[in-house]
């Protein structure tokens, strides 16, 4: 497609290939939004940490996923339980352990499987031969299942099938290595083939296992396949002909390619495809993994070392066995790969507090301790100290790029802000260059003495991320920075589409552009094998033969290929903006780390004047008593709240009384609340007691600052609270006083970042047009010099904001790149519907 540019200067340029407008009218410039970016104005470095991902067994991400393993239940152990669980059909019941926080059970399961031996089959009837599982004589004591065989009948030839994870995706010409480890009988005369087999049955490939001795001791085989043909659901196959007792302890089949070669290594596609992401830092093993549905089963970094075959692995709270294949010296490696920093999530003795959430005993506390600090002696020791040695004696002697470590992993409470001081104290004293993570949010680090960062998580709509883009502009800067850890946009998106992504993408927009805050950024969940998939939404999609990006996938690595060195001041002007109706909500009343009290609450509409009964009021969060009429609220928590569930309405005034009792802030008083708990909130002495304002609330959450004035406001002083609540203005009173007034305008539809890139002399702008219209916008680059036209754009768009990418199409929503021609410091250009673009600029700084 051709298009016609006009540049500033009336000089015509013709682009090929153009999918968007440029053009340049001082008419058309005066009615659009402008975005003008100031050269000079250096604003945050963007670190070079910012974006990672986050790694976790989970959706079988890494077993049938990342990890190159071929063979399902290659070492037999995936029934396994892990210690005090019981299988009830196909549900796996925990322990019966107290949740710390509650001191109540958790009435929990995950999914267990109900197969005789998971993964694998005979092709004849038991009564010719039969398999059954077994731990007579173990090759290793850490992984003492094995597979019995006994062979009744040998007229035929007999063959055990292995199908992979959901079949395994053979390509022809290529090589796979096979590793078994079997035992024959003493009276065990027979010869035994390992084959690769079609979907269909065709022969793939055949190797003979020559010179089995039947001398009940283990044997260990190691061979290669050559694939003469492709099949995406390609079988394995151990072909016996005799008749006898065969043992296997372990088959484990490779292909021969690895990411970067490496033995026991990922798939090359799938690899490629995190490394497709330029991660700066890579987060693992998880995730809830980390914590176990008890601390019985939570992930055991020790025991995923050393020789693959001996590797117990852990029956996991997703609902399928780890076998710990991808492990800690695999994840190292990952990162020194691909020029990551390592982070290293360490349990602190408190299974999920979502699901089970036991805590060990505060004697064993120092084990855990222990363990972590081993962790780090592992990646970081000299190959002198006791776990330094191991490494070292593993293939590598120099240490590996660990930099993060990340205490618990969504955990909270008292008893964790205690476990989490022990910990930051031991390992900053031992190792003070690494960065240390607490599980707090955006709300509070609670009793905790320090954190060098904290790892707030969203799982949200893209609303949420939409209204919150700016979430971190006002948000107070202090001790500790922040890592947001885990979020993606998972609900009402379907399986992950454009709307999702673009969500994330004008959330991203608000990460990078307050950089000095959040310095890292993490998407969650990272991969999902489509055949099992345990969470929503995921990043990354793959089954045996492809894999594939979701667009949230491209808005990620967008980001991080277009990460500027520092970001650049922006300023925003946007053309008028439509009013919206305040629609008709509930009204509610919270606190915000403060203490206070509420009484005669009433709504009056025209001539009518409704009490709100206290007895009507539902306590969402905060602690929440009533005493002869009067609602208090004692908790210290941020964004307390609570709905009156008596009312409903448009159009009314809210009159009460308020009174602080202690703390640092003020009143929120919530308005225009939907059923979906979205509305509007007055955060009355916000901002430690120096401001009031209007603002979006989501749930307890509160965002966008709508107006803001500097207010402040008395302890235990009543005011008498008025809140004129009219369809497209609300204003707060205090003791006959206007203190705040706001127009309620339509949520924005576009986001924008702008920086430098020292390193190529370019401006980077980003700008999200999540409307279904084009976006004019008039862009300036103020105080630059040494512009060069050319340029380009990269820009990543779809027809609706339900598109989606599929196996079918992956690459339906795809960023296409394009060579530019800039006219001059001014121009114009037309955003396309649901698009995320970036353009690139040379200037000089
Ligand atoms: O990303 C999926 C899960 O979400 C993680 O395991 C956990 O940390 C969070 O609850």
């Amino acid at each position: 497609m051709t298009m016609k540019l006009k540049s500033k200067y009336g000089k015509a340029i013709y682009a090929a290939g153009l999918l968007l407008l440029l053009y340049c009218s001082t008419e058309a410039v005066a009615q659009t939004d402008e975005l003008v970016v100031n050269i000079k104005g250096k604003g945050a470095d963007v670190s070079s940490s910012m974006y990672g991902i986050f790694f976790e067994e989970i959706n079988h991400a890494g077993d049938g996923g990342l990890y190159g393993e071929l063979i399902k239940n290659r070492s037999f152990e995936e029934l396994e339980m892990p210690p005090g669980y019981t299988a009830k059909g196909d549900r796996l019941i925990p322990v019966q352990v107290v949740n710390h926080v509650t001191g109540k059970i958790v009435d929990h399961y995950s999914q267990w499987p109900t197969e005789p031996v998971p993964g694998w089959s005979l092709n004849v009837a038991s009564s010719v031969a039969d398999m059954k599982l077994t731990k007579e004589n173990p090759r290793y004591e850490t992984a003492p299942n094995n597979l019995k065989i006994s062979i009744a009948d040998a007229s035929k030839p007999v063959s055990l099938i292995n199908g992979g994870y959901w079949g395994m995706g053979i390509r022809k010409d290529e090589k796979y290595k096979l590793r078994v480890i079997i035992k024959a009988s003493s009276k065990y005369k027979v010869e035994v083939t390992a084959k690769l087999l079609s979907q269909d049955g065709t022969e793939l490939a055949r190797v003979p296992l020559t010179g089995l001795k039947a001398n009940n001791k283990w044997n260990e085989y190691n061979v290669n396949l050559l694939a003469k043909a492709h099949d995406s659901k390609a079988k394995f196959a151990l072909e016996f002909k005799g008749e006898g007792t065969v043992y296997l302890d372990y088959v484990s089949l490779f292909p021969e390619k690895t990411f970067h070669n490496r033995e026991n290594g990922f798939r090359n596609d799938v690899a490629n495809m995190l490394a497709g992401l330029k991660p700066g830092f890579v987060r693992w093993p998880g995730g809830c993994v980390v914590e176990g549905a008890t601390t019985h089963n939570r992930f055991e970094w020790k025991k995923t070392l050393g020789d693959p075959a001996a590797r117990s692995g852990e029956y996991s709270l997703w609902g399928y066995r780890n076998t710990y294949g991808f492990g800690y010296y695999e994840f190292l490696q990952f990162c020194e790969d691909t020029g990551a920093g390592g982070m290293f999530v360490t349990s602190v003795g408190i299974g999920c507090q979502f699901r089970m959430g036991d805590a060990c005993s505060a004697g064993k506390i120092e084990y855990y301790l222990d363990d972590c600090l081993d962790a780090i002696e592992y990646a970081l020791g000299d190959k002198n100290t006791e776990w330094g040695a191991k490494r070292a004696a593993a293939g590598h002697p120099k240490p590996f790029p660990l930099k993060y470590i990340e205490i618990g992993n969504e955990n909270w409470g008292d008893e964790y802000d205690k476990r989490f001081d022990m910990f930051y104290a031991a390992i900053k004293k031992k190792y003070p260059q690494l960065i240390l993570i607490s599980n707090h949010g955006t709300g509070g680090i609670g009793k905790i003495a320090k954190t060098d960062m904290i790892d707030p998580h969203w799982y949200v709509s893209p609303d949420f991320f939409f209204e919150n883009a700016k979430l971190f502009d006002n948000y107070s800067r202090g001790n500790h920075t922040v890592y947001v850890g885990e979020y993606a946009s998972n609900n009402g998106v379907g399986s992950g589409n454009m709307n999702a992504a673009l969500s994330e993408a004008a959330f991203l927009t608000g990460m990078e552009r307050n950089s000095d805050l959040v310095k890292m950024a993490s998407y969650a969940p990272l991969i999902e094998n489509s055949n099992k998939r345990d969470w929503s939404v995921n990043l990354i999609w793959l089954n045996s033969d492809q894999v594939m990006g979701r667009s949230s996938y491209y808005v990620q690595k967008m980001f991080a290929e277009n990460k500027p060195s520092y970001n650049l001041k922006t300023n925003v002007t946007e053309g008028a903006r439509s009013f919206k109706d305040f629609e008709a909500g509930s009204v509610g009343l919270g606190t915000y780390s403060t203490q206070a009290e509420y009484k005669d609450i009433r709504i009056i509409q025209g001539d009518k004047s409704i009490s709100l009964d206290v007895s009507e009021f539902k306590g969402k969060k905060g602690n929440w008593n009533t005493e002869n009429g009067v609602l208090i609220q004692t908790s210290s928590e941020a964004n307390t709240q609570g709905i009156f569930n008596g009312f409903k309405g448009k159009d009314y005034t809210l009159e009460f009384k308020a009174r602080k009792t202690s703390g640092n802030e003020g009143f929120l008083v919530y308005f225009a609340i939907s059923d979906q708990g979205k509305g509007f909130a007055i955060n009355v002495g916000g901002w430690n007691n120096t401001s009031t304002a209007i603002q979006k609330a989501s749930g307890e959450w509160l965002s966008d600052v709508i107006s803001k004035e500097n207010h402040s406001i008395e302890t235990n002083k009543w005011y008498d609270m008025k809140l004129i609540v009219k369809s497209d203005e609300a204003i707060l009173y205090m003791d006959g006083k206007q203190v705040i007034a706001s127009r309620n305008i339509s949520a924005p539809k576009q986001f924008y970042a702008a920086g430098y890139d020292e390193a190529l002399g370019e401006v980077i702008v980003k700008v999200v047009n999540s409307s279904n219209l084009p976006y004019d916008l008039n862009i300036k680059l103020d105080g630059a010099t040494g512009i060069k036209n050319t340029g380009k754009i990269i820009s990543m768009k779809a027809n609706s904001e339900k598109e989606e990418n599929s196996f079918e199409n992956p690459t339906k929503i795809f960023p296409k790149e394009e060579v530019y021609n800039f006219p001059g410091n001014e121009f114009l250009y037309s955003f396309a519907p649901y698009s995320f673009t970036i353009v690139r600029i040379k200037a000089d700084k």
